[in-house]
């Protein structure tokens, strides 16, 4: 047991999913796994363990933000041994060619600060994805024919941003799409020697204002969850 996470030593996998959301992990586990268990419920951040063909996996709520996250991401790895962490979730379209629904796999990830920030201080840290992961992900996501896009995003710490020059300039950039967890992610991966990637469903479109309507987001989140198991397997 550590102090965010209720669960007993052996009772999360190597493999671990992070949705932001605790009932998307309820969903995501209760429709892929067999055999779920819930293993937490502290502060109502639902993870459960179960197995996805034969394979033990645990689906663990981050909750929102990259201090949220910093706090599951870094109890799993040192206290329950986790080696393989996928991000799913969801984020925000930044260029033309992305369109809502489709999938984004977060090659890198851009920040103006993470919860990293007192170790890296002044450098500009690259956080970036597992080769290995990101090539399998990609690889599972043209064979299922799923729209998606592989390349960099920004990992931002205000879902209200009051900086619109900012997000220009992201998209100025090539940046694909934004959330808010995946760069502290990366960065505790890479410090602890585990594998990291965050595949993400566009749910709204910051240039074109389109908004995914709740009923459509299941079958589209579906299909990250399956590219994420197939990812982490293969
Ligand atoms: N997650 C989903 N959409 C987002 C957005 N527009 N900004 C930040 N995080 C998001």
């Amino acid at each position: 047991m550590t102090i965010h996470i209720g669960a007993n030593p052996g009772d999360i996998a190597e493999t671990v999913l992070m949705p932001g959301d605790p009932y998307r992990a309820r969903w995501a586990a209760e429709t892929f796994l067999e055999d779920a268990v819930c293993i937490n419920e502290v502060r109502g951040m639902l993870g459960y363990t179960g197995t996805w063909k034969g394979q033990r996996v645990t689906i663990q709520g981050s909750g929102m933000g990259m201090a949220s996250l910093s706090i599951y991401a870094n109890e799993l790895i040192r206290d329950f041994g986790a080696k393989t962490l996928i991000r799913i979730g969801s984020c925000g379209a930044m260029q033309e060619a992305v369109k809502v629904r489709d999938i984004i796999i977060a090659m890198t990830s851009t920040t103006l600060s993470t919860p990293s920030r007192g170790i890296l201080r002044e450098l500009n840290f690259a956080p970036c994805a597992d080769y290995g992961l990101l090539r399998a992900a990609a690889d599972a996501a043209e064979a299922r024919g799923t729209p998606t896009h592989v390349g960099g995003i920004y990992s931002s710490d205000v879902f209200y941003d009051e900086r619109p020059d900012l997000n220009e300039q992201m998209t100025r950039h090539g940046i694909l799409g934004v959330e808010m967890e995946a760069a502290e992610l990366y960065i505790l991966a890479l410090r602890h020697k585990v594998r990291a990637l965050a595949v993400l469903t566009v749910s709204d479109h910051l240039l074109t204002g389109e908004a995914l309507p709740s009923e459509q987001r299941e079958k589209s989140f579906g299909d990250m969850v399956e590219i994420a198991l197939e990812a982490a397997f293969k």
